[in-house]
C-alpha cells in the first residue's frame, strides 16, 4: 500500500460532544486528515458532524462494529456509503461481512472487519460458546474476510505480521494501541510505537489519547507523522 505518512494517521475522536470534537479538529488543522468516530460521539450528534468533516475534505472512519441480519446490515452500510465515510467496521461473521460488502458496492467506502475483540481471551470465547481460542478464531475469520472481499482488518500491531502472511498484501491493516515512546499506555495492554507498528505491517494507525489528551495535540500528531515518515521513508 503506497501511502504518505500523514495519510496513515487516524485520530480517534473519543470525546463526548460535537463541540469538543469541533474544537479538537480546529486545533489539529492540516496536521490530521483522517478521523475515527466511535459509539460515544456517533450517538451524540457525531453522524451529521461526520458529514461536515467529509464536506471539509477530511476522511472519516465510522467505528460502529455492525452486526445484524444481512438485510439490515446491507441497508445500514448503504446509508454509511451515502454519507461518504472512508472506513466502517463490522464484526467478522460471514453473513455480516457479505451483507456489508454488498451494501458498499459502487461506493468508495471500505469495510474493515473486527476478527475477535481485543478484550476477549480464550476463556471469554469459551463462555460465549466457542470451542476455539482467540488465535485460531482470529486467523479463520481473517481468511473468511479476505475471501468475502472485505477491504481490511482491525488488529493489534502485534498481530499485523502474522495476519499479513495469512491474508496477503491486498487488505488494509488498521491498528489501535499505538503509543509514542514516553506516553502513558492507559488501559491498552499491547502497545507499540508508531514506527514499530508500520514496520510490523500496519497500514493505518489509530491514535486516541496520545493526541487527544496531549497539551499540544497538533505537535503530538506531527511527531507521530514524523516517526512514521522516518520508518517508511515517505
Ligand atoms: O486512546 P487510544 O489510543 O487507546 O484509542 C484507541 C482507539 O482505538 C479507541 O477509539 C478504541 O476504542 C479503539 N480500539 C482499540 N482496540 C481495538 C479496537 C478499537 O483500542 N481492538
Amino acid at each position: 500500500m503506497s501511502l504518505d505518512a500523514r495519510e496513515r494517521l487516524i485520530v480517534a475522536l473519543d470525546v463526548p460532544s460535537v463541540a469538543k470534537a469541533e474544537a479538537l479538529v480546529a486545533r489539529l488543522g492540516e496536521s490530521v486528515w483522517f478521523y475515527k468516530i466511535g459509539y460515544q460521539l456517533a450517538f451524540a450528534g457525531g453522524l451529521p458532524f461526520a458529514a461536515g468533516l467529509i464536506a471539509a475534505g477530511k476522511q472519516v472512519f465510522l467505528d460502529l462494529k455492525l452486526h445484524d441480519i444481512g438485510n439490515t446490515v446491507t441497508k445500514g452500510v448503504e446509508s454509511v456509503a451515502e454519507l461518504g465515510a472512508t472506513f466502517l467496521t463490522v464484526h467478522a461473521y460471514p453473513q455480516t461481512m457479505k451483507a456489508a460488502v454488498e451494501g458498499k458496492r459502487g461506493s468508495t467506502l471500505r469495510i474493515l472487519a473486527v476478527t475477535v475483540l481485543t478484550s476477549y481471551d480464550d476463556a471469554d470465547l469459551a463462555a460465549a460458546g466457542y470451542d476455539m481460542g482467540v488465535a485460531e478464531l482470529a486467523a479463520a475469520r481473517a481468511m473468511q474476510a479476505r475471501d468475502i472481499g472485505v477491504d481490511g482488518l482491525v488488529c493489534s500491531a502485534e498481530e499485523a505480521g502474522n495476519l499479513r502472511s495469512i491474508v496477503g498484501p491486498g487488505m488494509a491493516l488498521v491498528t489501535p494501541g499505538i503509543r509514542p515512546a514516553g506516553s502513558a499506555s492507559g488501559d491498552q495492554k499491547r502497545i507499540m510505537t508508531p514506527a514499530r507498528a508500520v514496520e510490523a505491517g500496519a497500514d493505518y494507525l489509530v491514535v486516541g489519547r496520545p493526541v487527544v489528551e496531549a497539551a499540544d495535540p497538533r505537535a503530538a500528531a506531527d511527531a507521530i507523522v514524523a516517526e512514521i515518515e522516518q520508518a517508511t521513508g515517505k
